[in-house]
C-alpha cells in the first residue's frame, strides 16, 4: 500500500512531468497505484496523489463498465470537450468532502498506455467525469478549486484541518 498525500501537501500542487520511460518501474508503480485505489475504494488514483509528480493516473473501469479493468493512463491531454453535467466528486486526497462539481460532459482525448502506446477516444459519462477529475490532479488542481465561491468559503475550515493534520504527518516522516 503506498501512502495517500492530502490535500495541503505543496506536491499536490506541482505541475506533474511528462513520463518518458515507459519500463519495469513504471509498470510496478502501475500496480502498486492501481491495488492502493481499490484498497482506498477510489475510482481513480493519480501519481501526484502517491507524491510522484508525473503525468498519468489509473482509473479502475470495473466500477464504471460491466467486465471493465483497471486502466493507467499516462501523458494525457484533451483535445476537445462539450455539453456540460453537474456530478458529485470525491477525492481521497480530501478525505469526507463530496460536492457538487459543474464539468464538460464528453470529452476527446489522447494519451498513452503503460507500453507506450498512443490512443485517440472520444467519450462520456462517468469515465469521461474521472479523466477529467485525475488530470486536474496532474496540474495542481483539486476538485473543491472548482466550486463556487460561497461554497469554498463553507469548506475553507474543513480544508484547513485537512491540511494541518497532513503537514503533521510529513514531519513524522
Ligand atoms: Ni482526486
Amino acid at each position: 500500500m503506498m501512502r495517500i498525500i492530502k490535500y495541503g501537501n505543496p506536491i499536490l500542487r506541482m505541475k506533474a512531468k511528462p513520463v518518458t520511460e515507459f519500463d519495469e518501474e513504471l509498470r510496478q508503480t502501475i500496480d502498486d497505484m492501481i491495488e492502493t485505489m481499490q484498497v482506498g475504494e477510489g475510482i481513480g488514483l493519480a501519481a501526484p496523489q502517491v507524491a510522484i509528480s508525473k503525468a498519468f493516473f489509473v482509473i479502475d473501469n470495473s466500477l464504471i463498465e460491466e467486465g471493465g479493468q483497471p486502466e493507467a493512463i499516462i501523458n494525457p491531454e484533451i483535445l476537445s470537450s462539450n455539453g456540460e453535467s453537474i456530478i458529485e466528486e470525491g477525492c481521497l486526497s480530501v478525505p469526507e468532502i463530496r460536492e457538487d462539481v459543474k464539468r464538460p460532459d464528453f470529452i476527446k482525448v489522447k494519451y498513452q498506455d503503460v507500453d507506450g502506446k498512443m490512443h485517440e477516444e472520444e467519450f462520456g459519462g462517468v469515465r469521461a467525469r474521472v479523466f477529467q477529475h485525475e488530470l486536474d490532479h496532474l496540474k495542481g488542481i483539486f476538485f473543491v478549486d472548482r466550486l463556487g465561491a460561497m461554497k469554498r468559503k463553507l469548506l475553507q475550515k474543513q480544508l484547513r484541518q485537512i491540511a494541518e493534520e497532513e503537514m503533521a504527518e510529513r514531519v513524522e516522516v
